[in-house]
């Protein structure tokens, strides 16, 4: 088993253990404000510049929240659920990795064709897992890694589609149509074959909502020829409404990780120290 489907929330924890790939918490139920969320992305009232917060601490994730997230586009009392869920994703990773710094994405964009399947990386020694919770829209769709024929099958779909992804932006750049269209064309292809997996049509998508915890590979393994375990490979929709989400991190370096998470375990259980 290296992908875990459960209703219970601490299961999530399960990303330790080394065969473990992803967990995939989904509530029984979503909080009602869930859905007003959803209308104001999908609208276009709830979007923001897409943002990449690197090295930072609770306090800083907590004064981007308070300073970004457009305000007007809901009720005040689901932007205060909204920044509440967040940072309890946010106490999560720390609990989880012992990590007191984060990189923080968050993102609400319309899907496109700039990225197929991929993995996330850490940095160099990080604990090499983190958090996805998309809060509206279409599924995340990932593969088991049973399915992946060699790593070196991936990578090598992987530099392809990037490399046409970069020919595609620089003949958008040039106003070049025909060749956008013969790119994008090749793109999709590239997306049907699937040549890396040993049965293309097993891929599973993970429904908004759900919390992901999930195994990033160091950035120092990728393009290297590890095993296919070791990190979950995943891809975003392509087409469809805006979506709003959320990807936290740690880059505590490992080495640090047994004193941290000593510390950050007291922390919650006596509450999270609000300075990290
Ligand atoms: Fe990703």
């Amino acid at each position: 088993m290296s992908v875990i489907l459960t209703t219970d929330e601490r299961q999530l924890e399960q990303i330790r253990l080394a065969h473990v790939q992803a967990v995939i918490y989904e509530p029984s139920e979503l909080p009602k404000w869930f859905e007003e969320l959803a209308n104001a992305v999908e609208c276009g009232a709830f979007r923001f510049q897409r943002t990449i917060l690197n090295d930072v601490g609770y306090n800083q994730i907590e004064a981007w929240l308070e300073a970004s997230l457009p305000k007007n586009a809901v009720a005040a009392e689901v932007c205060d659920a909204l920044q509440r869920d967040i940072l309890s994703l946010v106490e999560l990773v720390c609990r989880s990795t012992g990590a007191s710094r984060f990189i923080f994405r968050a993102v609400t964009a319309s899907p496109n064709h700039h990225c197929g399947f991929h993995v996330d990386t850490v940095p160099p020694g990080a604990v090499p897992w983190g958090l996805l919770r998309v809060y509206n829209g279409a599924g995340t769709d990932y593969i088991e890694p049973s399915n992946v024929k060699t790593t070196q099958d991936f990578y090598r779909y992987l530099s392809r589609r990037e490399r046409l992804v970069r020919d595609w932006c620089n003949a958008k750049k040039n106003e070049d149509m025909i060749a956008c269209d013969s790119l994008m064309a090749r793109i999709a292809a590239l997306d049907k074959e699937r040549a890396f997996l040993k049965r293309p049509g097993d891929v599973f998508t993970v429904p908004s909502g759900c919390i992901v915890a999930f195994k990033h590979l160091d950035i120092r393994l990728h393009w290297s020829n590890h095993t296919n375990e070791l990190a979950w490979l995943h891809c975003s929709p392509m087409q469809g409404a805006p979506r709003f989400l959320v990807n936290i991190s740690p880059c505590t370096l490992a080495a640090k990780r047994r004193s941290d998470f000593q510390s950050a375990d007291m922390r919650a259980r006596g509450g999270l120290d609000r300075s990290i």
